[in-house]
């Protein structure tokens, strides 16, 4: 069970699982672990914090005590009739907030908006991008709306916008990009038991991490085949031209220059433009990495076509020295080791596509079977919620391979049409 002190609470043996407060600037980004060390209990006191959370069930307790807000209000649920839940801005969550198993009419719902999101969503991107590359000061603020919304449908349903932002054209790619990233760093804060102002400064960042790439040519930006040594270092060049434009405009946050500056740093310290790594690298921009990289390899390009979800989480998963393994970690568990629209061969021989996440089982999703690899031939599709057995995923399919064209339909309906 959470329970929520502070700091002066705090004892050797809690365990602990979230922090409260500017998150950024505490020594424990690790939010959650058992507090071992006096000289971290220390730190911790002297950190300005406004809260901890603890869980009782994993460590020890405070003394018996009961105060009104110790209690931790039930688990936000979803349902097609209620109104969109509130949540308490501070209340990390004891498990994401998943789609319902049953086909729901909120995911359809989620769906439609999220479309509707994506195409108001881009055009704001794309003009703010116009507006940079004219050399116009940016005002970050403007975008917070649009960040408001995007967070507001990553908390009612994480994969929905996500998922749906993952599908680009040939040249809405930056544009898109952006609301990808903003919309997958709100759910990693989640993950992560951020708080949800917290969220939507992170997903102001992944809005404008990029914007750097409205100082690079768009012939270089949109070339269909590999970069040349030249063009890669003018590339190179997007995160310090972000940043200054983001200083140079207004409205720009520490955590936003920062991500923007350091997206592209490794924790191995093989990154750029700082080279920086280990303690020198910021929650924040650990963050970023993943979430740029995840939504650059799943995503359709001039230059090469994106990879499926449940093969990039894997590609990913196998790369050593890129990202941070705590925040990877985090990462998949907010998306799933088969994300919404990867496609997997079932044990009974079926081709299905993952359509939502169970709530509680990262391997068991709800799926919707399309096809026989028994007889090669289609079947009525039919949605199959693999945590109530007996069929499993006995193996992620290369689309590619298979070449379903109306793939996405079959997770999205027709809001793959209408984005
Ligand atoms: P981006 O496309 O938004 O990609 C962001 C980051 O995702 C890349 O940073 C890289 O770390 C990762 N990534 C993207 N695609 C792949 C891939 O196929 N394999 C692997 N292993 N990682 C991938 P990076 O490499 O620093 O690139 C920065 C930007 O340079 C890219 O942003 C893109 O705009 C541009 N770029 C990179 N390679 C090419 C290319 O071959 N052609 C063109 N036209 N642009 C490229
Ligand atoms: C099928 O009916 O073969 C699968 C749907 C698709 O074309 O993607
Ligand atoms: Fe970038």
């Amino acid at each position: 069970m959470l329970k929520k002190i502070s700091v002066n609470e705090v004892r050797v043996g809690m365990y602990l699982h979230a922090l409260e407060g500017n998150w950024l600037d505490h020594p424990f980004w690790k939010t959650r672990f058992v507090l071992k060390d006096p000289q971290d209990l220390a730190k911790l006191r002297a950190s300005g914090l406004d809260g901890v959370w603890i869980d009782v069930s994993k460590g020890l307790d405070v003394a018996p005590v009961i105060t009104e807000d110790a209690v931790v209000a039930p688990p936000v649920t979803f349902s097609a009739t209620a109104p969109a839940p509130v949540l308490s801005s501070a209340m990390p969550r004891p498990t994401s907030p998943r789609p319902p198993p049953e086909p729901s009419r909120s995911m359809e719902e989620e769906l439609r908006q999220a479309a509707a999101l994506c195409r108001q969503g881009r055009d704001k991107v794309q003009s703010m991008f116009g507006e940079a590359r004219l050399g116009r000061a940016v005002d970050t603020e403007q975008c917070l709306p649009l960040v408001n919304d995007i967070a507001n449908s990553v908390f009612r349903n994480p994969g929905a916008l996500v998922s749906l932002a993952r599908l680009k054209t040939q040249d809405d790619y930056t544009y898109m990009h952006s609301m990808a990233v903003c919309a997958l760093m709100v759910a990693l804060g989640r993950e992560l038991g951020l708080s949800e102002d917290a969220c939507r400064e992170a997903g102001l960042a992944g809005m404008m991490h990029d914007l750097g790439k409205a100082a690079i040519p768009i012939d270089v930006l949109n070339k269909p085949g590999k970069l040349t040594t030249e063009e890669f270092e003018l590339i190179k060049t997007h995160p310090v031209r972000g940043h200054e434009m983001l200083i140079e405009g207004k409205g720009a946050g520490e955590l936003v220059l920062d991500v923007c500056l350091h997206h592209h740093e490794r924790v191995d310290g093989a990154g750029y433009p700082h080279g920086l790594s280990d303690e020198a690298l910021t929650t924040a921009a650990r963050m970023g990495a993943v979430c740029d990289v995840y939504d650059a390899i799943t995503s359709n390009r001039p230059y090469k076509a994106g990879w499926d979800p449940a093969a990039s989480i894997a590609a990913m998963a196998s790369w050593k020295g890129h990202f941070d393994p705590d925040i990877f970690k985090a990462f998949v568990k907010s998306l799933g080791i088969y994300p919404i629209g990867s496609l997997v061969r079932l044990q009974s021989g079926r081709l299905a596509v993952v359509t939502a996440q169970h709530e509680t089982s990262l391997v068991a999703p709800i799926v919707k079977a399309f096809f026989s690899t028994k007889s090669n031939m289609p079947i009525t599709p039919q949605l199959i919620d693999l945590s109530r057995g007996p069929d499993k995923i006995v193996a992620r399919e290369d689309p590619k391979t298979w070449g379903f064209p109306h793939l996405d339909e079959l997770w999205a309906g027709d809001a793959v049409t209408k984005k």
